[in-house]
């Protein structure tokens, strides 16, 4: 019981967001360097020597430079077990970064010194926001030239309404920037210059040690001097409470590349994060230091690998202890089962798990029971987590398949993407499936979509854009479509379960049928 405490303790359980080039790569990086996950830099990612992000493995990513679908490495650091959640960079894939978010207990921002809050940070932040998660700042870049350090803060907490501490201070930028003065150990980490590729040599001094004076510039000296007294001035205490509560975000200036600062990032982010958070569910809150296991499905990814053709569901461990020749039920099915090829991957590489603890994700080979937003818990226990809500998709277009003789792979592939949650599929009222009508958040989803469908189950597919921005599920008991009043462009369909839907062209649209048609009751979400 003691161990079992301890491991849960030491897990921490993390995402990180940014804007498309904020840096994102390059600390995930280093993160791995200190712990030793890996041993050489550039093995995560390095554009100029062709060898692509370990976390960006699927060819589409490859091919446009960007990640698409979210990945998890795990590595060990000063006795802590860190699980980092790799999101997405783009906004048409937000969806899929709540869905990890679900899984994560705080998450990282990287912010690109000299451009501030960029237009995918605010996306990603509200959806942070939605959950309230703790977020902590990693302004990155400092030795180029950057915004000047105040406006950076606020920019913060104006575009994203949330308070700043900053942990630490920056001594100019770009050419001049000298290094950091950290504000809770009252040191200053100075920067010894770079070549821009190597570790630079970092030096720790007290702010009133004379060798301080001689180290830096006059101009930078005073400025140094002057801004810590007006930061603590300032009189804004750090308060860890806010902090938990997703209202204050420690804020911290480094330089990924060149080293400087992450690791002290790390340190401190690690003793100011949350470990593993209880979870709700329908029978109330489930302590993560209950001794029985529980999880919950957030990603379902097929195809991961070529070579193994196979389907993986991630799931947080939410509560307890896994081993993996244990018993489990899956509460939809009520089927009870062992896990089947329980998994930590990274990437192309796989370790088969013999025990996972609460806070960790895990992947198991999932033989198409899984749905996201499912529960696991122990054979004789019975509830649920609170489900993932699935996001109103904005782009529709008409799907058919170019040979009518491969329609059972199209169904296939078409099926086995929705069931992951990268699609949305309805039809036509009372028609089959040789027509689908596909819903996605963002268009590039389209593209993915195209994509997999040909190289992974081989079948040409043809598109067709449909004018349709909004859906509506119709919530009236036994509604009678002929019956409805509706603009001429309002589209009736229907989801795989069965359930009626509209799809709307536009705000107008969706005022006109609920101001004809009394009674009629339409919700964003499916339930
Ligand atoms: P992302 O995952 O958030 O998209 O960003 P990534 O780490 O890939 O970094 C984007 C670019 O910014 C990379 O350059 C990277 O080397 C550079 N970069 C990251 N951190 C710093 C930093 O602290 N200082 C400076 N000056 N640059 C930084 P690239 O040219 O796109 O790639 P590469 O050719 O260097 O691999």
């Amino acid at each position: 019981m003691a161990d079992l405490k301890k491991e849960i303790e030491n897990r921490r359980t993390f995402a990180i967001i940014s804007h498309p080039d904020a840096g994102k790569t390059t600390i995930t990086e280093k993160f791995l360097l200190y712990g030793g996950a890996i041993q050489e830099a550039g093995m995560v990612k390095g554009k100029k020597n062709s060898r692509h992000a370990v976390s960006d493995w699927m060819e589409i990513e490859k091919q446009r430079g960007i990640s698409v679908t979210s990945s998890v490495l795990q590595f060990r650091y000063e006795g802590k077990c860190i699980n980092i959640l790799d999101t997405p960079g783009h906004q048409d894939f937000s969806e899929d970064t709540y869905r990890t978010l679900m899984a994560a207990d705080s998450a990282v921002m990287v912010i690109d010194a000299s451009k501030g809050v960029e237009a995918q940070t605010r996306k990603l932040f509200k959806v942070c926001a939605m959950r309230g998660v703790p977020i902590f700042t990693f302004i990155n870049k400092m030795d180029r030239e950057a915004r000047d350090p105040y406006e950076l803060l606020e920019d913060i907490e104006n575009e994203l309404g949330i308070g700043t501490y900053a942990v630490n201070w920056p001594i100019g930028s770009g050419k001049r920037f000298k290094g950091v003065y950290d504000r809770m150990d009252d040191e200053v980490i100075a920067f010894e210059g770079a070549d821009f590729r190597h570790e630079v040599k970092a030096q720790r001094l007290s702010i009133d040690d004379p060798i301080l004076e001689g180290l830096l510039p006059e101009d930078q000296y005073q400025t140094l001097i002057d801004d810590v007294e007006l930061l603590s001035g300032a009189g804004d205490e750090f308060d860890l409470k806010a902090v938990h509560e997703g209202k204050l975000s420690p804020v911290f200036f480094g330089s990924a590349l060149t080293n400087f600062g992450v690791e002290p990032f790390l340190k401190k982010f690690l003793q100011m994060t949350p470990p593993p958070t209880a979870r709700t569910a329908d029978i109330g809150v489930i302590d993560p230091f209950d001794p029985h296991f529980s999880a919950f499905v957030f990603k379902i990814q097929a195809n991961m690998n070529k070579a193994h053709r196979d389907r993986i569901a991630f799931m947080r461990i939410c509560s307890g202890k896994f081993e993996a020749d244990m018993d489990v039920k899956h509460v939809q099915s009520q089927r009870v089962m062992r896990l089947s090829q329980p998994q930590q991957i990274m990437a192309n590489d796989r370790k088969i798990l013999s025990e996972a603890y609460a806070g960790d994700i895990i992947g198991v080979f999932d033989p198409g029971i899984f749905s996201i937003g499912d529960t696991l818990c122990m054979p004789k226990e019975q509830f649920t987590y609170e489900g993932i809500p699935t996001f109103a998709p904005e782009h529709f277009a008409r799907v058919r398949q170019v040979d009518t003789m491969k329609r059972k792979q199209f169904v296939k592939g078409i099926t086995q993407i929705a069931q992951e949650g990268a699609i949305q599929i309805f039809q036509e009222i009372a028609s089959g499936m040789e027509e689908v009508i596909v819903g996605v958040v963002g268009t590039l989803q389209f593209d993915v979509f195209k994509y997999r469908m040909e190289n992974e189950y081989n079948v040409e597919i043809r598109m067709e854009n449909l004018p349709y921005s909004h859906i509506r599920w119709i919530d009236t008991p036994d509604v009678d479509l002929k019956k409805l009043n509706l603009t001429s462009d309002t589209k009736k369909v229907q989801d795989i379960r069965g359930r009626y839907l509209l799809l709307f062209a536009n705000e107008w649209s969706i005022r006109w049928a609920l101001e004809h048609n009394e009674g009629l009751e339409l919700s964003e979400f499916s339930r």
